[in-house]
């Protein structure tokens, strides 16, 4: 793989550690966006962009963070009601959006830890007194390290007539696999920040054709996330507004090193991460005596950000107040978790080896 100077110790489940190059690459003189030379380079990273998504279709570059591709899931897809799955934090704000944009909505709450099941997601289609037109769901939940089944609940929602399916893929694309033509999702969307290993600032989207004739049944889409201005736009290889072009060139470059790895390689590096993760916390738990674990149960894991719960006499924060002494980043616990956890992302560019160095540390510390 072509890793270039990368300082190994910084492992937040976002953003993750940019490569340099990347910031060489940003170097580039900024010119007018609608330029033959900007186009020139989102036409030319799009086949590599498609490739990511597993798709056919093309993707939507978004000068936003990831939030504002959900918030435009929820208000270009939303005709009559919308049911936001939520097995955390990240998933739950599907939900906040469409209380906050108008949208009429319902949330269905699996517990902390545990995923969304397709049963429970069949139940609530079939049984809704207001027939939902569009689900949404979180794939790698980075507040909790859990994984959804993304295939299974896509087919569930297949089953219902004019119901679409929207994806938050931020802590998964470019790190799991992520099939978005092969499981019919309708809108998948990322930030830069993540697997990706981009610096923060765009989002990525792409939407089916069932998506788009959708959006256009929507009268009030919004102004700034009205799909449908991305998908014409990007006909003419351009953004509907000023995008952030320095990060454009950034992508450039990071899709080809993404590219240069391959797809199974990049999917089996972070899958490797997590299995020698896991490993230690079991290690851990056997040396110390005490219950180390992984939130998240086995085979709904997220191959990207694992969720590791502490002893009662340990914190996360005071855990991750250690770790950095040693120069080590890593994340206390997400929301509710906060005090009785702590996140470790091994995502992006990161290798076994700097994992391995991490490990090492917090050995002396737990
Ligand atoms: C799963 C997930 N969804 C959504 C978000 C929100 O992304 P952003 O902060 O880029 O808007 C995050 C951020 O950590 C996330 O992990």
């Amino acid at each position: 793989m072509n890793k270039d100077i990368s300082f190994g110790q910084f492992f937040l489940p976002g953003p993750t550690e940019v490569p340099l190059d990347l910031f060489d690459a940003m170097r580039r003189p900024v010119v007018g966006h609608r330029s033959a030379e900007v186009s020139g380079v989102i036409a030319g990273l799009q086949g590599y962009a498609s490739h990511l998504f597993q798709t056919s279709r093309p993707v939507y570059l978004s000068t936003s963070s990831a939030t504002g591709m959900m918030e435009a899931a929820i208000t270009n897809l939303t005709r009559k009601r919308v049911l936001c799955l939520s097995c955390g934090s990240f998933s739950h704000r599907f939900y906040d959006i469409a209380q906050a944009t108008g949208r009429p909505a319902d949330v269905l709450e699996a517990e902390w830890g545990t995923p969304n099941l397709p049963d429970q997601l069949r139940d609530a289609l079939s049984n809704a007194e207001t027939p939902y037109d569009l689900v949404t769901v979180v794939h790698s939940e980075s507040s909790t390290g859990v994984l959804n089944p993304i295939r299974d609940l896509a087919a569930v929602v297949h089953e219902f007539d004019d119901v679409l399916i929207a994806v938050d893929t931020v802590s998964s694309l470019a790190g799991a696999p992520v099939l978005t033509d092969e499981w019919k999702l309708d809108f998948v969307l990322t930030g830069s920040q993540k697997a990706m290993a981009l610096p923060p600032g765009l989002a990525f989207a792409v939407a089916s054709q069932r998506a788009l004739d959708r959006a256009a049944e929507v009268e009030h889409r919004g102004f700034y996330f009205d799909i449908l201005k991305f998908e014409k736009n990007l006909e003419k290889s351009q953004t509907p507004n000023t995008p952030a072009v320095s990060l454009i060139y950034a992508l450039e470059r990071q899709l080809q090193r993404i590219n240069d790895e391959g797809l199974d390689a990049r999917w089996a590096r972070h899958q490797a991460m997590a299995d020698r993760t896991y490993a230690w916390v079991d290690e851990t738990a056997a040396r110390t005596g005490a219950p180390y674990r992984v939130l998240a149960p086995d085979g709904y894991r997220s191959p990207c950000v694992t969720v590791i719960m502490l002893p009662e006499d340990r914190t996360g924060p005071e855990l991750t107040a250690q770790a950095k002494e040693r120069g080590f980043t890593i994340a206390a616990g997400y929301g509710r978790l906060k005090e009785g956890s702590f996140r470790i992302g091994h995502m992006g560019e990161h290798t076994l080896d700097e994992l391995e160095a991490l490990l090492t540390t917090l050995d002396d510390l737990v």
